[in-house]
């Protein structure tokens, strides 16, 4: 099969699309056919060695933490699923998920509603459970809480716009302005051009901030939080636990304000629960640029300027 490889850290640009081995499907796995696989942040600083801690988890590294595809081949011991079906899969921390084929956990699998092509399912996985468990989990988000997401016109933002509402909340997102109409047609209450106006230096206060791009910290938000009010941010590090020891420690004197942070952990129920919001017709992932297999060492080299529309997404076959 073929996919996009990286030998070394560097230029996105660099990757190569080539022949390797085609996967077997492991204890518990399936063989997935990939039609389409979405690329995430998380790719490009793999491969510009943004994550020190995170090297090449093998070689060649293989992007993509999610596609939609079809079923073609399954380990004896699974069951729930059968071969030629269309599914969406996320592929846990192995990536991997630009190129034709794909050996997942069929726990990380579901199958992908009729309605939807296999760009629109590819996009769910990673962004969707992000911004659920990022929203449900870390931030505890509750209907009639005032919701505000920064970096709303992308993968994440778009899913936490929408998640959001579906939660009761009312929401304020902020994007550069071209992206305002599609989001305020996903559901958003009020739009905030982040060029016009900075958020955090006005007079409205939030319950959660979730700080998707992730560009601001929790001493910057901490005053358009609520008296109990969470940020929430996309980039786990010492900086975000050290601002929430900070926030624990002033507690005894009343301080009420959290500093939290979410860290994608691929898992069957969520990914179930986004699936039956999108056939409810709640949810509607937003897929922005497409390119061919042959085209994804460019896109991801784009996605990497930071400023794309919903997901962006490598049609494989
Ligand atoms: N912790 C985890 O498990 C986890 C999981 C997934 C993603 N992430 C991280 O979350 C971040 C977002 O991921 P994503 O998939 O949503 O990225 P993305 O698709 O690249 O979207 C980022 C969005 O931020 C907007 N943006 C850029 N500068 C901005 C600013 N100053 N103010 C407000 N918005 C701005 C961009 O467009 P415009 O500038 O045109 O509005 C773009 O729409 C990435 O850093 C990613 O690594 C973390």
């Amino acid at each position: 099969m073929r996919a996009l490889c990286y030998e070394a850290h560097g230029d996105p640009r660099s990757g190569v699309v080539k022949k390797v081995f085609d996967p077997r499907p492991g204890p518990g796995q399936l063989v997935v056919r990939v039609v389409a696989a979405a690329l995430n942040p998380a790719d490009w600083k793999i491969v510009e060695g943004k994550f020190p801690f995170l090297v090449f988890p093998k070689k060649p590294f293989v992007p993509g933490w999610e596609a939609a595809g079809v079923v073609e081949a399954m380990d004896s011991r699974v069951s729930g699923f059968r071969v030629g079906e269309e599914v969406l899969v996320s592929t846990g921390p192995s990536a991997g998920a630009v190129a034709e084929k794909l050996a997942v956990s069929a726990l990380h699998v579901a199958k992908k509603p009729a309605g939807l092509s296999f760009e629109e399912a590819a996009a769910v996985p990673a962004a969707g459970q992000t911004a659920l468990q990022g929203l449900r989990d870390a931030a505890g988000l509750r209907a009639g809480q005032r919701l505000l997401v920064n970096g709303a016109g992308g993968g994440v933002g778009t899913f936490a716009v929408q998640i959001g509402k579906i939660f009761g909340a009312h929401v304020t997102a902020v994007a550069s302005a071209a992206k305002l109409e599609a989001l305020a047609s996903l559901g958003a209450d009020v739009l905030v051009d982040y060029r016009k106006a900075d958020f955090a230096k006005g007079r409205e206060e939030w319950d959660v901030v979730f700080d998707v791009v992730p560009n601001r910290t929790f001493g910057e938000c901490s005053r358009v939080l609520a008296r109990e009010g969470i940020y929430v941010t996309t980039l786990p590090g010492a900086g975000p636990f050290l601002a929430s020891l900070g926030a624990s420690f002033r507690a005894p004197f009343g301080f009420r304000k959290r500093c939290r942070w979410v860290m994608l952990k691929p898992r069957g129920e969520d990914l179930a629960q986004l699936v039956s919001w999108v056939e409810e017709g709640r949810l509607k992932p937003v897929v922005g640029k497409v390119a061919p297999l042959d085209q994804a060492a460019w896109a991801l080299s784009d996605l990497s300027a930071g400023h794309a529309t919903g997901k962006t997404v490598i049609r494989v076959a």
